[in-house]
């Protein structure tokens, strides 16, 4: 953790802040006003009534008035944990971020997450994992914020309201709460069928995992490295888990919900406090940076599309052990505040239209969420790396600022802060050529395309996972009240896979409809229809 005692400016702001709030062996007022009695409001008489002069009355009740700041809007449920990364020093030929070099320890803090759900659901719910970690870097702090599924369900920012609008519970009835099984869902993504590949992954197993220690995780986004020598390459982040990838049965996750719906924060925090610390190795798929950015007909810049890892292997260049729970679960689990746009010298973003909207929204959402915009003075987002900034006041500012002249050029503070030189620990943006401006979608084959990745996810399944997803489906499309809705989404599996439609149609009493088209007729590359098998039944 940071030097608690010093403010984001590297003055000593003259208390730890865990002994400011708890130093005294007494009860105290928020003031530091030694109280003699606890129990007992100040009344006009034994009978009362209760006098307004109660001032330690007053203050414990309004401060309990204002306990509760705004959930996630998005993975509002989560679990996090302390840990520690160090690099393998194998990534170091294509980027020079310190924090891969060779058994370089960086201290992480990693929070896990469901998506849909409010603080207070269930665990064991079928959606997507957040997968989210926070580098404390000598060179600045870079967050890899990612999910356990590798692709997303729209490929424009502009989509993200709208996928979550028809994935939260229903506006009438605040139901479901937790889970996928309802109609704005279907609906969504049955006519924005871009969401078919993401969405095929939750019907899986991968979206019941036993265990977040026992997940994968993904970047998602194509991302840049830039070496030392300023060559650049495009990467895709995978983290593996040692335990390995498993998940439960539907059966397994209904009885567990309603047995311990705390389930997988407590697996988590048990194996941590037992001493089974989770690692996982961090590994990145490598790209040529090429003009076209496209890799067998994947455009890179498409967040609905993996690289198969049989076309492009995951390379191995770190591993990170969660070692430590959190001391405070509010301090440390609720304020800690991610963003893709934090980055360091070596990494950089691309122009990926999902992670360009990413770039914006997690400070924006910040600021409502944590009370205004001076979060990373807060103990857990605290840099490690020193910091001078020039941001200045602004609501719960707790850093005594020295000097008069937070602007540049100035004279009467001696020049300082003074711009970095251009070496390798300063961030330069990476210049890319841009074109005219356009309010459309990218054209290309890969971002038309939206279902023979879906397929060719289905085929990579074993018989008994196809099961799952089958029944996954049947499940969840038997609970939509609308049958336009349900004819829809079954029009999609006819187009994802034949045997998938008929099975899934049979278990609804229906026939398989036409399959729905893709807004573009994509024949897969040959080597990508050789990945994956064929539906054995
Ligand atoms: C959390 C926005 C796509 C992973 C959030 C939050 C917002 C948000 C507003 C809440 C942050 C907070 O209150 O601190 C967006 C937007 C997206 C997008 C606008 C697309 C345009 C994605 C994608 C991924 C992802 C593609 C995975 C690769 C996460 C994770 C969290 C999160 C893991 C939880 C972070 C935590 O544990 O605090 N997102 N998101 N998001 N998002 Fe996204």
């Amino acid at each position: 953790r940071g030097p608690a005692s010093v403010s984001p400016t590297g003055q000593d702001t003259g208390a730890d802040p865990a002994t400011a709030a708890q130093g005294c062996p007494y009860l105290t007022t928020a003031h530091g006003t030694r109280l003699q009695d606890s129990d007992h409001s100040l009344k006009a008489g034994r009978r009362g009534p209760t006098l307004l002069q109660d001032h330690h009355l007053r203050e414990k009740i309004s401060h309990f008035d204002h306990e509760r700041i705004p959930e996630r809007v998005v993975h509002a449920r989560g679990a996090g944990a302390h840990g520690v990364f160090r690099g393998y020093g194998t990534a170091a030929k294509i980027t020079r971020a310190g924090v891969f070099a060779k058994d370089k320890e960086t201290p992480v803090f990693v929070r896990f997450s469901t998506v849909a759900g409010s603080r207070g659901s269930f665990d064991l719910a079928r959606d997507t994992r957040g997968f989210a970690t926070k580098f404390y870097t000598d060179e600045g702090t870079w967050d890899l914020v990612g999910n356990n599924m590798p692709v997303f369900f729209v490929q424009d920012a502009m989509k993200f309201p709208d996928v979550v609008h028809s994935v939260k519970p229903h506006p009438d009835r605040e139901i479901p709460q937790a889970q996928s099984a309802h109609d704005t869902f279907w609906d969504f993504v049955s006519l924005h069928t871009e969401a078919q590949h993401h969405t095929i992954w939750n019907m899986s197993d991968r979206g019941i995992p036993r265990s977040y220690r026992m997940m994968e995780g993904f970047g998602v986004h194509t991302y840049r490295f830039i070496a030392a020598d300023g060559t650049t390459s495009l990467v895709k982040f995978h983290w593996k888990p040692k335990l390995g990838a498993h998940s439960v049965t539907w059966e397994e996750a209904l009885v567990t919900n309603g047995a311990d719906p705390d389930f997988h924060r407590r697996d988590l925090a048990d194996a941590i406090e037992a001493g089974a610390f989770p690692e996982w190795e961090l590994g990145v798929q490598v790209f040529e940076d090429t003009e076209d950015q496209t890799v067998e007909g994947i455009d890179l810049l498409d967040p609905t599309k993996l690289v198969p890892e049989e076309l492009v292997p995951v390379q191995p260049i770190g591993l990170m052990t969660l070692n430590a729970n959190p001391t405070n679960y509010f301090a440390e689990t609720e304020q800690v505040a991610f963003n893709p746009a934090n980055l360091v010298p070596g990494i950089d973003v691309t122009n990926d239209p999902l992670l360009q909207g990413r770039l914006f929204s997690y400070l924006d959402t910040q600021i409502t969420r944590l009370g205004g915009p001076n979060w990373t003075q807060l103990p857990i987002n605290r840099p490690h790396a020193q910091v001078n900034d020039m941001l200045r006041d602004g609501m719960h500012q707790s850093a005594v600022h020295r000097g008069v002249a937070p602007y540049r050029p100035n004279s009467l503070d001696g020049g300082m802060p003074f711009e970095a030189p251009a070496d390798e620990r300063a961030f330069i943006d990476h210049p890319e050529p841009l074109p005219a401006s356009v309010k459309e979608r990218a054209h290309a084959a890969s971002f038309d395309d939206h279902f023979s990745q879906a397929r060719l996810f289905f085929l990579s399944l074993s018989e008994v996972e196809r099961e799952h997803v089958a029944q996954a489906y049947t499940f969840e499309l038997g609970k939509c009240f609308e049958e336009t809705v349900r004819v829809r989404q079954l029009r999609a599996l006819a187009a994802i896979d034949a045997r998938l439609a008929e099975t899934v149609a049979a278990g609804l009493g229906r026939e398989v409809p036409e399959p729905a088209e893709s807004p573009a007729d994509v024949t897969p590359s040959p080597a990508l229809s050789q990945v994956g098998g064929q539906w054995p039944l």
